[in-house]
């Protein structure tokens, strides 16, 4: 048998699961999604949602796959043999294909735009949301032009994982991350010195509670998972490459600390450029590709700053896009011996093709939209945020509390920390209020789904 690759150091580690959780949903939802509900108060929503539910199934995941040093459908079949519970992996390595298909297709125009405003093509649009809503639009309905740049996003995705954890994921996220966070600072500073910068601090941290609505909150504990990239397996897969040093809670507080910092940091650099230039914060998805662009040449050297925050954005993207990677081709190492080259580049080959079709779902390719009534894009978006993800996380949760047991969970997951004083009780409660939290978010959504009429929301 293969020997199991580990990561190099703690630090690495730590590095590559940020790495994982920063992303696009940092970056390019959270923001706008503060945007359209109320700022502060979705906020501290989703500050709660990180703590309550995010921060058990970040520790459950890592635990998992350290005690099994497998990735998800091995580590569920070793703790729970000849069960189903492998079928919780298998959803995870579903998820992994869903998600990716169209994270890379919003990764390749993360490439074009940082080329577009190295190129001064931002400079026509200054002022014009229009003409930036109509060129993006143009952009991203064409059926070429957005493929390229996919292919060259999933590209540096499968270079990186088939050098493999510690030579691949390691070695480069240890360079993008704090890359990514030296130019958010940069860019912090930048927009916060602006007239008017300031204003985006009050409208992301002095909470209007009577903005805030219950879809809000279902909203916030969507991204939740989606941020910290839970309920599909890649906190197990990156946890299976642990030894048993490692202190798995302040790891845990560590990326939901830098996860957390990264989306408040991007969403203070976005605002105060949006308040500063007097643009729509409530702009919706369309708030980076197309409000920022308008905003950029009206600064003093704005192609350099525009050719920075997308570049930002695309290692961001990068850093989550390999997570996503890795779940899939660990499946094909762990259960099938496949050698890494060949998984690798198989499945990223079929993922880049599943993505192509998403992209063009906004263009040529919209039979789907007409028979659903959604864009092949938005769909897969949507199954995996709505219903994959929280599904993952919640069975998750109960297989912790059900099947493994809390004290045999708990003997595992204090391998390496100092001196573990770990309340049983606390911990039952603390899954127990996360699965079903997460159960009633998802009834919710198919009953408003069958009936029109949401519980909340
Ligand atoms: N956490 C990533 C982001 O915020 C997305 C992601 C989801 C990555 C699921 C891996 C798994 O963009």
């Amino acid at each position: 048998m293969q020997k199991r690759e580990h990561w190099g150091s703690k630090m690495g580690f730590i590095l590559a699961a940020s790495g994982s959780a920063v992303g696009l949903g940092n970056i390019w939802k959270y923001p706008h999604m503060a945007g359209e509900n109320g700022g502060a108060a979705f906020t501290i929503v989703y500050l709660i949602c990180i703590l309550v539910v995010g921060l058990p199934l970040v520790i459950g995941e890592f635990v998992i796959g350290r005690k099994t040093q497998l990735s998800p459908v091995g580590a569920f079949e070793s703790i729970a043999p000849k069960s189903n519970w492998k079928w919780v992996g298998m959803l995870g390595v579903a998820s992994a294909f869903v998600i990716l298909a169209f994270y890379g297709v919003v990764g390749g125009w993360t490439l074009r735009y940082a080329f577009l405003s190295l190129v001064g093509g931002f400079s026509e649009l200054a002022g014009n949301p229009e003409l930036a809503g109509e060129q993006f639009n143009t952009f991203i309905s064409n059926s070429i032009n957005p493929i390229f740049w996919q292919i060259i996003f999933m590209g540096f995705t499968m270079i990186v994982i088939v050098q493999g954890v510690k030579g691949g994921i390691e070695k480069w996220t240890k360079v993008m991350m704090p890359a990514i966070f030296i130019i958010l600072v940069l860019l912090m500073i930048r927009g916060l010195t602006l007239p008017n910068g300031t204003k985006a601090l009050e409208f992301l941290f002095q909470p209007k509670f009577e903005d805030l609505t219950a879809s809000s909150i279902v909203l916030a504990l969507g991204h939740a998972f989606f941020t910290l990239s839970l309920g599909m397996g890649t906190m197990i897969t990156y946890g299976s490459y642990l030894r048993n040093d490692q202190n798995l809670l302040s790891s845990a507080l560590w990326i939901i600390f830098l996860d957390t910092l990264i989306a408040m940091m991007a969403g203070v650099a976005i605002f105060a450029t949006v308040f500063a230039m007097g643009a729509d914060p409530g702009a919706g998805p369309g708030l980076i590709f197309v409000v920022l662009p308008t905003i950029f040449p009206n600064i003093a050297g704005g192609a350099l700053w525009g050719t920075l925050f997308f570049f930002l954005l695309f290692m961001a993207a990068l850093t989550s896009a390999i997570s996503i990677l890795e779940v899939i081709t660990a499946y094909f190492i762990d259960q099938k011996k496949w050698s890494r080259e060949k998984a690798t580049f198989l499945f990223g080959t079929v993922v880049t093709i599943v993505g192509i079709f998403c992209s063009m779902s906004m263009g040529a390719f919209n039979d789907f939209n007409n028979i659903f009534n959604i864009s092949f894009f938005d769909f897969l978006d949507y199954l995996s945020s709505k219903y994959m993800l929280p599904i993952g996380g919640m069975l998750t949760a109960i297989f912790i509390l059900y099947k493994w047991g809390i004290s045999n969970f708990i003997a595992d997951m204090v391998l390496g920390m100092e001196n573990p004083k770990i309340n049983h009780t606390i911990i039952r409660i603390l899954f127990a209020v996360s699965a079903s939290v997460v159960g009633f978010i998802i009834l919710n959504e198919v009953i408003a789904n069958l009936t029109g009429t949401p519980i909340i929301g």
